[in-house]
Order: C-alpha cells, then sequence, then structure tokens
C-alpha cells in the first residue's frame, strides 16, 4: 500500500505543475514545494539531485515542441545510476562512482531515442545534458 503512494504521488505532482504551468510564468512552481531544489542548488550534490528529480518527476520548463520530459520511465533505482552517470557529464564527481557505468548503459537503453549519443541532445527539441551549467539548473538559479 505505502508503495503505491510512493509512485502516484510523483505523478500527481507532476500533472498538477503540468496543468499549472502554462497559465503563468511566474517562479511559483507547484512542484518545488514538495521538492528541494531551492535548497538543493547550494549543496554539493546539487546536479546530480537535479537530474534525479528531472528523471523522476518529469519537466516541462522549456515547453519544447517535443512535448515534456516523461515521469517515471525508469525505477528510483535506475534513475539514481543514470544521474550517476549524467553527472559525470557535467564534470563532476557523482556520489557514487561505482554506478557510473550501469547508469550509461542504463541512459543508452532508456533516454538515448530523445537525448542522443553521449546526451548531446537536439537543439530546439531536446536539451543537451553535456551543456554547463545544464539549462534547468540555470533557470533555477535565476529564480533564486
Ligand atoms: C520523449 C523524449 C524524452 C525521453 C525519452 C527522455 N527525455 Fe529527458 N528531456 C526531454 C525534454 C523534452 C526535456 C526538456 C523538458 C522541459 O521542458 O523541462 C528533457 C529534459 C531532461 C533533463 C533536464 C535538462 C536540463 O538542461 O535542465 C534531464 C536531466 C533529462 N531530460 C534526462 C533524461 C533521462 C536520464 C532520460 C532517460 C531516463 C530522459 N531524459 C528521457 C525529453 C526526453
Amino acid at each position: 500500500m505505502k508503495k503505491i503512494w510512493l509512485l502516484l504521488l510523483p505523478i500527481a505532482l507532476f500533472v498538477i505543475a503540468y496543468l499549472a504551468k502554462p497559465k503563468s510564468t511566474a517562479p511559483t512552481q507547484p512542484a518545488a514545494s514538495h521538492s528541494s531544489h531551492s535548497l538543493s542548488l547550494k549543496c554539493a550534490n546539487c546536479v546530480e539531485e537535479y537530474i534525479f528529480e528531472v528523471i523522476q518527476k518529469g519537466s516541462n520548463i522549456f515547453h519544447y515542441p517535443s512535448g515534456p520530459m516523461p515521469a517515471h520511465t525508469v525505477s528510483t533505482q535506475e534513475a539514481k545510476k543514470i544521474a550517476a552517470y549524467l553527472t559525470t557529464l557535467q564534470g563532476l564527481e557523482p556520489s557514487h562512482p561505482e554506478w557510473v557505468q550501469e547508469g550509461k548503459v542504463l541512459f543508452y537503453g532508456n533516454c538515448v531515442g530523445c537525448h542522443s549519443n553521449g546526451g548531446r541532445g537536439k537543439p530546439g527539441y531536446f536539451p543537451d545534458l553535456t551543456r554547463r551549467p545544464l539549462l534547468g539548473i540555470q533557470k533555477l538559479r535565476s529564480q533564486h
């Protein structure tokens, strides 16, 4: 029973965020009240956390014509491993370096269709995950 809630809550938050977003460009993101974005940007593993949250909750802050980044395409554990791999693309040391290799394999299995080889993305459609800082982080920083 508990597990079901763990799965449903982020989905609900994502839906709420998705529905509320297009109406205003104000920095009040409904999902942010439950996330640690504003705090996490100051902590050492902020980049890894941001990536993990995007994978878990999805994201639609840029309104690309290609649609939003889908939530929950992988398990929580897989998301952590992929986040570790993507953190290395930012030139940073992930919290669990032993996850990087598996994370890379998972990235190529689940994400490469949109984010392309090496996470380089497609301009105007899918963000470049090697960009420093990541677009979403830059946007969050400009709001705080
Ligand atoms: C259906 C295409 C699609 C798939 C599959 C996909 N993404 Fe995305 N991703 C997007 C789009 C579109 C965005 C931009 C979302 C926005 O507007 O906020 C994005 C954003 C991101 C971001 C934030 C980038 C930034 O610059 O802030 C990360 C990190 C990310 N994706 C990682 C992943 C990972 C990891 C996977 C695999 C588990 C994945 N994505 C699968 C389309 C996709």
